[in-house]
């Protein structure tokens, strides 16, 4: 059973500056909605009862924007206004199923990921990266159930230009299961137009078995001199563990660069 989540949230966010400067990008309001809000609707629609997020104490405003209690309470208390009221409601539900580890130095995702370890307490959990919303359609919960079927860890993943392969994670792929869903033979951080293998790309929403975390310990620096969860990966698949890539059906919004999270809010707006 897949019952806990984790969500990386200690980046700098320097792609949305200046919007980030003095705040976490994922609070950033999407359509009237912090970006968090959606993913965290995605892991508790998908059936998850525990998400930790990894922040860092320079977005310490993830945690008190959980915390906020006593504001609320005071307003309820004046105001009885409906909309506060479920607004409350909603932060209160949220906050029972959130932990906080921290990673105070953004090393990066795999050093993220690590943070994590003794927090894990079954063999699979599904982690979210939140500068990728997918709509419409519950990625996470089509993925849990996949995993249910082959036993198997799963990327999300989509098919990207060409000339952007250096933007994601590429990866390769051995066999094809249907049409959504192949089994990987490869992956690689953010290659070049030449050395991509494909233009497959991992999206964030990820499966992964705690084997991970013994990677990650003896994880060197990769491109960018950052700790990078998709070398682990890699060394994963070389060393024979089932990933299966799957082809979600939602609609993709990447609200990290800031001209996908102007357009993010506009598609929201739509649906
Ligand atoms: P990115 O590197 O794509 O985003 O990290 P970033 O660092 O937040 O923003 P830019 O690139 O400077 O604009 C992907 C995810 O991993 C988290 C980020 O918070 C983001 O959700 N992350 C990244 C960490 O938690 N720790 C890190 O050391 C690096």
């Amino acid at each position: 059973m897949i019952k806990q989540a984790i969500i990386p949230l200690a980046g700098l966010g320097t792609r949305l500056l200046p919007l980030t400067s003095v705040f976490a990008k994922e609070l950033l309001p999407i359509n009237g909605k912090p970006g968090i809000e959606y993913i965290l609707d995605e892991c508790i629609d998908a059936g998850i009862s525990e998400i930790i997020f990894i922040i860092s104490k320079k977005k310490e405003m993830i945690r008190k924007y959980f915390y906020n209690d006593k504001l609320y309470k005071t307003l309820i208390k004046k105001k009885k206004d409906p909309r506060i009221i479920k607004e409350y409601k909603k932060i209160l539900k949220y906050k029972k199923k959130i932990k906080f580890v921290y990673q105070n130095k953004p090393l990066g995702t795999g050093n993220a990921v690590l943070k994590t370890k003794k927090f894990i307490k079954n063999k699979y959990f599904l982690m979210l990266l939140p500068d990728d919303l997918i709509m419409r359609r519950n990625c996470s919960k089509d993925m849990i159930k996949l995993h249910k079927k082959y036993k198997a860890s799963v990327m999300a993943s989509m098919t990207v230009n060409k000339n952007n392969v250096n933007r994601w994670g590429i990866y390769s792929s051995s066999k094809k299961l249907n049409n959504q869903n192949f089994i990987i033979s490869d992956v690689i951080e953010k290659p070049n137009t030449k050395d991509a293998p494909s233009n497959n790309a991992v999206i964030g929403r990820y499966i992964l078995s705690n084997n991970i975390f013994k990677i990650l310990k003896k994880q060197k620096k990769g491109k960018g001199g950052e700790i990078h969860i998709t070398d682990s990966i890699k060394t994963m698949i070389d060393n024979k563990s089932l990933f299966i890539g799957h082809k979600f059906s939602g609609k993709y919004l990447d609200c990290g660069s800031m001209s996908g999270y102007i357009n993010s809010t506009l598609q929201i707006a739509k649906l």
